[in-house]
């Protein structure tokens, strides 16, 4: 693999726009590139009280308290991946399988990229390329709007990678070509501006079929951790509201809204 971080491209407000579809482009109030932040999500979450438009995303280069779920830290050096949230005013309450939603839309973008094969979804939106984590989703809500958040592996440093413990990968080893960050920060945009609008007009049916044809544990015999208890059992796919469906050791068909999974007789995949 040839690629190094000497050839990574700044990202920049303009040629990210420069590839968001007019409609997109009329969605979209306000976009932020950072050198450094904090976290992009926090960012958005202190501007969305006095928030009055639609969308508005926030990139950064590096990100100095980046945030994964569960309370993880989200690894942010600089110049190297893609961190990037949106915020959206969502008139409905209900947005629970918004991020079932969020990671094929996250699909979308990454085949229109040119990464078309190997990809899959973890459930409930971990992102994943030969079973390697590729991408996280953070999705956190204020009132009415929510800041989707996402970080995509385009180089990992050295050091990072081997802080991931091998657990990730980065587009450059899928592609082994430089990775044209703009255009693809904006593909992941207009995939937002456009699905989450779809997403608030017709909910997460015109998701589903996106996620299932990449469901990375479907028959796989796996575990679900909730707070409450360890379930067992093989993965049946989602239903139409996007939660796991685990066929128990009672024949039973159990379905779960929450909850960390991983695969049984093997190595249980880290989130990083
Ligand atoms: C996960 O744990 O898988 C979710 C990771 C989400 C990371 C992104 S990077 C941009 C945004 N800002 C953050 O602090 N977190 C999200």
């Amino acid at each position: 693999m040839n690629v190094s971080l000497s050839q990574f491209q700044p990202l920049n407000a303009h040629q990210i726009k420069s590839v968001l579809d007019p409609v997109c482009l009329q969605r979209l109030e306000k976009l932020d590139v950072f050198d450094s932040i904090d976290s992009t999500n926090t960012y958005l979450l202190q501007q969305s009280r006095a928030f009055q438009g639609l969308g508005w995303a926030c990139f950064a280069e590096e990100q100095t308290s980046g945030r994964g779920r569960r309370g993880r830290t989200w690894l942010s050096p600089k110049g190297t991946n893609i961190y990037f949230s949106l915020l959206w005013q969502f008139s409905q309450q209900d947005v629970s399988s918004l991020s079932i939603a969020v990671a094929a839309m996250i699909i979308t973008a990454l085949k229109k990229y040119g990464v078309t094969q190997d990809i899959k979804l973890k459930w409930p939106n971990d992102v994943l390329f030969s079973g390697r984590k590729l991408a996280g989703i953070l999705l956190e809500r204020s009132g009415s709007s929510v800041v989707v958040g996402i970080g995509l592996n385009t180089i990992l440093p050295a050091e990072t990678a081997d802080m991931l413990e091998g657990h990730s990968i980065g587009l450059v080893e899928i592609t082994d070509a430089p990775v044209d960050r703009n255009y693809l920060a904006g593909l992941l945009l207009n995939e937002l501006l456009n699905g989450l609008f779809v997403y608030a007009q017709q909910g997460l049916s015109p998701f589903l079929n996106t996620w299932k044809n990449h469901d990375a544990l479907l028959n796989q015999s796996i575990m679900v951790h909730t707070p409450e208890k360890i379930f067992t059992g093989v993965m049946q796919g989602i239903n139409e509201e996007g939660e796991l469906l685990l066929l128990n050791e009672s024949h039973q068909l159990q379905c779960f809204r929450y909850g960390e999974v991983t695969v049984r007789m093997s190595s249980p995949s880290r989130d990083r």
